[in-house]
């Protein structure tokens, strides 16, 4: 059994070797956090104690099982909010220990790239081609890690981060600016279509780490892609200023806020085509940043698959560019489905079957690791 609540999702997923999915049981935050724009930390955890318990006995109810048939209690440990974190570990623990079974920590990144080789194992007759290059990229991450296996265990090298902000909060930030709805992303996606993604040119700076600018050997691993996407959010508020959108973005703000529940399709209506040309100028800007600086690494490091997770990589545009570059590179390239890109139990439930072949379980005193990095 996997148990996540690092951020905004309570989940709970029976998952059997790793692959075959029982249940996946996901409650949602959203309409919690929405009239804030943000997720509240504080509130999270009040949810995910609210939600907890009638999670998991939902996830056991549709995997058609007993509580006392898992294996064992695989939970997220980090990164994420504290209090939330720490909702999640302590039921996970109680679990293990009133059903003596072992409690497994999973880092809540490799349960992100866990989430594309559990589908992954699914659908497709050969494994994923090793070493692979993960992006994974959501509202609080922009990573990029080299995986390979070891036997059972799996091994990962960051490559590649944020300096700032990550991909999935400029979403949230720019959508939140423009009157759109919360979370950003979707919204941003289901609009970009109707705008032309040539309109306004942004830029992003390229960003080299002193120490590493000479370092040219492809087996370096020390060299790093970063990225960085304050900037962008802040040149779409100067174009708001510069071309007076103020007003119409209290409008179509003020419109939404009276629809019981307000939809992407509802703001199409409500954006004039100025806004619709900055809004697909934004998702091309960041998709391309993405995408370059991917397939740079990829090239560098000569993985043999790319894999990518994460919310931002629900992301209708990023995942039709990424596949086709990967095409026309003849670079195997895997996404989850919809519902396993954004956070679910299932991906930790995943990442922890090599842990329990190996018998690599958590402390007694496990507690939640806010900031944890995953690999070196
Ligand atoms: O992985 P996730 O559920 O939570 C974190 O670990 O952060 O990712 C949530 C993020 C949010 O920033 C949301 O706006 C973004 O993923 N997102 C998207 C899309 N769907 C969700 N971003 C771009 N396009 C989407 N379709
Ligand atoms: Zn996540």
């Amino acid at each position: 059994m996997g148990i996540e609540s690092s951020c905004d999702e309570t989940a709970a997923a029976v998952v059997r070797r790793g692959t075959e999915t029982m249940s996946n049981v996901v409650a949602s935050q959203i309409a919690t956090h929405a009239p804030y724009g943000g997720v509240v930390p504080e509130l999270a955890s009040r949810e995910h104690l609210r939600n907890i318990v009638p999670v998991v006995r939902t996830a056991i109810a549709e995997a058609r099982m007993n509580l006392r048939d898992i294996d064992a209690v695989a939970v997220t440990e980090g990164p994420g909010l504290a209090g939330a974190l720490l909702v999640g570990i302590t039921y996970a623990k109680s679990l293990a220990f009133a059903l003596d079974k072992p409690l497994i920590a999973v880092n809540h990144l490799e349960g992100h790239i866990h989430a594309v080789l559990l589908e992954h194992a699914v659908v497709a007759p050969d494994p994923l081609p090793l070493p692979a290059l993960a992006l994974v990229v959501s509202g609080g991450h922009t990573h990029l890690y080299l995986a390979r296996r070891d036997e059972e265990s799996w091994h990962y090298t960051n490559v590649g981060h944020t300096v700032d902000d990550a991909a999935g909060e400029a979403f949230d930030k720019v959508a939140k600016l423009l009157g759109l709805g919360y979370p950003g992303g979707p919204w941003v996606d289901a609009l970009a279509p109707y705008g032309d993604p040539k309109t306004v040119p942004f830029s992003f700076a390229q960003i080299k780490p002193k120490a590493h600018r000479k370092e040219t050997n492809r087996n370096d691993l020390s060299r790093r892609y970063l990225f960085s996407f304050s900037g962008i959010k802040t040149a779409v508020l100067r174009y708001v200023q510069t071309h007076e959108l103020f007003a119409s973005i209290e409008t179509r703000r003020n419109a939404l806020a009276q629809l019981p529940i307000a939809r992407p399709a509802d703001a199409l209506a409500l954006c004039d085509e100025e806004t619709l040309n900055l809004i697909a100028s934004f998702q091309r800007a960041v998709v391309d940043d993405l995408r370059r600086k991917t397939f740079q690494a990829a090239e560098a490091f000569g993985v043999h698959s790319l894999l990518v997770s994460g919310g931002v990589a629900a992301n209708s545009e990023l995942r039709a560019r990424f596949a086709a570059e990967a095409a026309q590179r003849g670079l195997p390239i895997a996404f989850p489905s919809l519902s396993l890109s954004t956070d679910n139990a299932a991906m930790v439930a995943a990442a922890a079957w090599p842990k329990l072949l190996e018998g690599d379980f958590a402390p007694a005193e496990l507690s939640a690791e806010p900031s944890l990095a995953l690999g070196r």
